[in-house]
């Protein structure tokens, strides 16, 4: 979800008519006049047991997988609803751990939204929390109860801020400046006591990254002259990070976090700079911005007094952590797009997997593979493995195949003839690249993981109700899909460098009670155990897929998590562990290393209602307070595994 426009939408939901792909080759067009999907409810679950059966895994996996089924999620499914309050199944507990306003140091003044300022919120945990890693600070031990949390810090909503309900068109510099500094990220030291986290507000550990922070890029458009800007001459470094939604850890230690709905901030005649067609592309408008406020106080979002600034934004930035002194890096190899999150593998011959989701409708995935091979405790080395790769985006065809096509300067279409002048070229406009080799127009693609269980890659459609009846395709079979999909993507001999993997429906969602819906899961799905738009998903270490909601609330029903195993019998039998309060989204379940705890956030409770009339006042319930976005940390009464 994104920030409210002004025009009472949220920008997630924005079916930018500008920017979507303009062209469109025959293998395309081809697709759109595919009506019918070729998966019947009784070939879904055919097919899903031959992908399954065609697996090689290995051996431990394999035992992880069998040993688990039936001891796994033998929990009491809760009711779909919608109130105030978050309810989880029976025999978990929730911790509210962090909540927009808390201290993220010592010195960090007590919240008071009615006299909030920047110099408060630069201390304090941020708006709109996102994503989530828990990095263990022994991590020869895994150890699972004193870690480190990242955490991203979306968007933010001024009328649900600020007293008065501002419009975001009308802030003070006093706002604006605290909304910036709510953006970005929160780095806190944590450790579980006596069954409860603890944040340390003495760590040195502890940081805030925000829209203000210095950072760098490297890659092939490092110090491209179109990146070069009056505050950035040599094209080399930014200011900070904003929109940033989903991520990932690496298998260094570091954290990946995602630049998405970039365009929204930025004000000016985006039309009249010499990026035009690259901003359009982006639906990068200017004039239209959300955060219009912003830019009139900054020039780093205002296009007239910095065309460039725009391609500042829009890239995965790699953070370390362990290191408060690290400068962040915008990794320019992974290109550019509304990027959703970043899913991590290691391949069998120890190259780095990034896979990537560009959260429109009509957008694409795309997929980086190092050129160099990850070295465990070889720091300088894994450092740079994003930066040296081959970039490629997905064609989904009727035979059930995938097909990667590389994204490479010089190599036809991507060359001068096309107005490809470099590599940096084509990662500042991947979406104009991969316009030009067929890739599927998807149904808003966000969160893709792999399974560690299976080694399959799961990608998570939200919706798209712009899709019409001729122009559905076998990966995209529903017009006007308002309840989003998910697939599975199956690499040949776990082979992720493959130019072909095989793929398949994972489910269908919507009511699988309403014909019109045209939904797929397991048939013994319960009537609490469908749900509408899939946005996060996150795999536990049995291997079972936690998928979290964002937009379910729009149908009267609240968002939440629900859980099935991946594989085997209870394949796509999503069962309902969580729901959260009105108009919040669940996003980033996020689990210890030992599975006893899962920490995720609830992010916008309240929706778009208001400071002083808001639907819920979760998680306070103070009638002096607003509902305030949080980190929650669930644990089982009984410190079970979650879901075991
Ligand atoms: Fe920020 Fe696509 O959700
Ligand atoms: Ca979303
Ligand atoms: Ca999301």
């Amino acid at each position: 979800m994104g920030k409210e426009t002004g025009l009472d939408v949220d920008q997630d939901q924005v079916q930018d008519q500008d920017s979507i792909p303009i062209k469109r080759d025959a293998t395309n067009i081809a697709f759109y006049k595919i009506l019918e999907t070729r998966i019947s409810r009784r070939g879904l679950l055919k097919n899903i047991s031959a992908i399954s059966a065609g697996l090689t895994l290995n051996a431990a996996s394999r035992l992880h997988a069998q040993s688990n089924s039936g001891f796994a999620l033998a929990f009491e499914e809760i009711a779909q609803g919608l109130d105030e309050s978050l309810y989880l199944a029976s025999g978990y507990t929730y911790q509210v751990l962090l909540r927009w306003g808390d201290p993220v140091f010592a010195n960090a003044p007590v919240f008071d939204p009615y006299k909030q300022t920047p110099a408060a919120q630069a201390k304090q945990f941020g708006y709109n929390n996102d994503f989530i890693t828990f990095l263990s600070l022994d991590q020869a031990r895994n150890d699972s109860m004193h870690g480190l949390l990242v955490v991203n810090h979306e968007f933010v909503n001024s009328r649900m801020m600020h007293p008065g309900s501002p419009h975001a068109f009308k802030l003070t510099k006093q706002q604006v400046d605290t909304e910036i500094l709510a953006h970005g990220l929160t780095i806190v030291e944590v450790q579980k006591k006596k069954y409860k986290w603890h944040v340390n507000l003495e760590s040195k550990y502890n940081r805030r990254i925000t829209p203000h922070t210095i950072m760098r890029f490297s890659g092939p458009a490092c110090g491209h002259d179109r990146l070069k800007t009056s505050f950035s001459p040599n094209g080399d470094n930014c200011m900070g990070t904003f929109g940033n939604c989903a991520g990932s850890m690496t298998p260094w230690g570091t954290v990946l976090t995602a630049e998405e709905n970039v365009q929204a901030y930025f004000i000016g005649q985006a039309k009249k700079t010499f990026e035009k067609k690259s901003y359009k592309r982006l639906g990068l408008k200017g004039d239209r911005s959300a955060y219009s406020a912003w830019g009139k106080h900054y020039e780093q979002w205002d296009l007239d007094r910095q065309p460039q600034a725009g391609l500042h934004a829009g890239w995965i930035v790699e953070i370390d952590p362990y290191d408060p002194n690290f400068i962040p890096i915008k990794r320019t190899a992974l290109g550019r797009c509304k990027h959703e999150g970043c899913g991590v593998h290691v391949n069998k011959d120890s190259r780095v997997v990034i896979y990537m989701g560009d959260d429109q409708v009509f957008e694409y995935i795309y997929r980086y593979i190092s050129k160099n091979k990850f070295e465990p405790g070889n720091r300088n080395q894994n450092l740079s493995l994003l930066d040296d790769g081959e970039l490629s985006v997905a064609e989904f065809t009727d035979q059930g195949t995938v097909i990667w096509h590389p994204l490479l300067w010089g190599m036809d279409p991507h060359t001068r003839k096309n107005g490809f002048n470099s590599q940096a070229d084509v990662v500042i406009d991947m979406r104009s690249a991969a316009d030009l080799v067929g890739a599927t127009p998807m149904d808003r693609p966000e969160e893709i993981k792999v399974n560690p269980v299976t080694g399959n890659v799961f990608v998570v459609l939200t919706n798209n109700f712009k899709r019409g009846p001729l122009n559905t395709d076998v990966a995209n079979p529903r017009a006007l899909n308002r309840h989003g999909h998910i697939l599975e993507l199956v690499p040949p001999q776990l082979d992720h460098r493959a130019h072909e993997f095989k793929w398949d429906v994972f489910v269908l969602a919507g009511n699988p009670n309403n014909k019109f819906d045209h939904a797929k899961y397991h048939a013994d799905i319960s009537e609490n155990g469908w749900f509408s738009n899939p946005d996060n998903c996150s795999f536990d270490k049995f291997g079972n897929i936690w998928i979290a909601t964002d937009g379910f609330y729009r149908q009267g029903i609240a968002d939440g998590i629900w859980v099935s195993a991946a594989q085997g019998e209870g394949k796509a039998l999503t069962k309902h562990f969580l729901r959260a309060p009105r108009e919040a989204e669940i996003c980033s379940p996020c689990f210890t290393p030992d599975q006893k705890t899962m920490f995720c956030s609830v992010q916008h409770p309240g929706g778009d209602s208001s400071f002083d009339r808001p639907s819920t006042r979760w998680p306070d319930f103070d009638p002096q307070l607003p509902p305030r976005p949080a980190v929650i940390a669930i644990t089982h009464e009984q410190d079970k595994n979650i879901g075991g």
